[in-house]
């Protein structure tokens, strides 16, 4: 069967049907092309980059130009995959205009087909805003790594029957400003479960247990090839850190012995040619 671009119809055709949403993110074109290969539903350039590919501690320093630039090499390599930019902090906060223009920047510099963008109930007049202008947003509830500081670290969301009901309302609020889709993250996973019955549009998990919608992991989390905090909901199907390490050791060493490059990695000229070359230089010499 000839593979089609997914679009925001095919995921809510999922949803409907009860058919699991697969999502990952990734951060440049050779990931990307791996991804979309593995035929995921969804990519997510996620600010998570901030940390897994540029060190920082958190994402919060994270800047639109830097979001945008990875954002252009996913799309480069992922042709079928629907793609989603993730907005980084203080990208959609000072203004509704600001966020528009921010969100427009996504889809008309960097191919991306959506936006996502955290915070519930007060951010609902922004996402309306950008639906408006023609762009889905997905938005992202629960530990939300930009408000890091605001909420005293990366910890888990809607442990009360309070806090459980806030993340209720803010999800309806996202889903009746036009939201197609909203990221759970680090919640409970019989209030995710509540959340995700109780709205029409899908809900994308991580750390919220099995109830949800779909899934999405962190590229480098779920390779083994980052090696930070790991928290509890990661599972980790391979350890590529390891492997690569073991390749780069091997490769110092064999440079070091002089084992490489050996006869088969290296180019070779005829006889008569490097006769012909070794005499001129004997003669430019002489
Ligand atoms: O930035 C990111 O990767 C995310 C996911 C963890 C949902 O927001």
């Amino acid at each position: 069967m000839t593979r089609k671009k997914i679009t925001i119809l095919d995921l809510q055709r999922k949803k409907e049907n009860s058919i699991p949403i697969t999502m990952l993110t990734a951060y440049d074109y050779s990931s990307a092309i791996l991804v979309d290969e593995s035929e995921m539903d969804m990519i997510l350039v996620g600010d998570s980059l901030g940390m897994v590919v540029m060190g920082l501690e958190n994402t919060v320093p994270v800047t639109m130009d830097e979001m945008i630039h990875h954002c252009r090499m996913v799309s480069r390599g992922a042709k079928y995959t629907f793609l989603v930019g993730d907005m980084p902090f203080l990208s959609y906060e000072v203004s509704i205009a600001e966020a528009v223009r921010n969100a427009g920047r996504f889809l008309k510099e960097a191919g991306m087909d959506a936006v996502k963008l955290e915070g519930g109930t007060e951010m609902a007049e922004t996402v309306r805003a950008i639906v408006r202008a023609g762009m889905p947003v997905m938005g992202h509830i629960g530990l939300t790594p930009q408000s890091v500081s605001k909420l005293g670290g990366f910890k888990v969301q809607g442990k009360t029957a309070e806090s459980a009901q806030c993340l209720l309302q803010d999800a309806l609020a996202l889903e009746e400003a036009g939201c197609f889709s909203i990221v759970l993250e680090a919640v409970p996973d019989s209030v995710a479960q509540v959340i995700s019955q109780q709205l029409t549009i899908h809900t994308i998990g991580i750390g919220a247990g099995a109830g949800c919608d779909g899934q999405v992991l962190v590229y480098h989390d779920m390779l083994g090839l980052f090696n930070g905090y790991s928290p509890k909901f990661v599972k980790q199907y391979v350890n590529l850190r390891e492997q690569i390490s073991e390749a780069l050791v091997q490769y110092r060493k064999e440079v070091q012995a002089g084992e490489f490059p050996d006869k088969t990695h290296t180019y070779k000229m005829s006889k008569r040619e490097l006769d012909g070359f070794l005499e001129n230089v004997k003669k430019h010499q002489a």
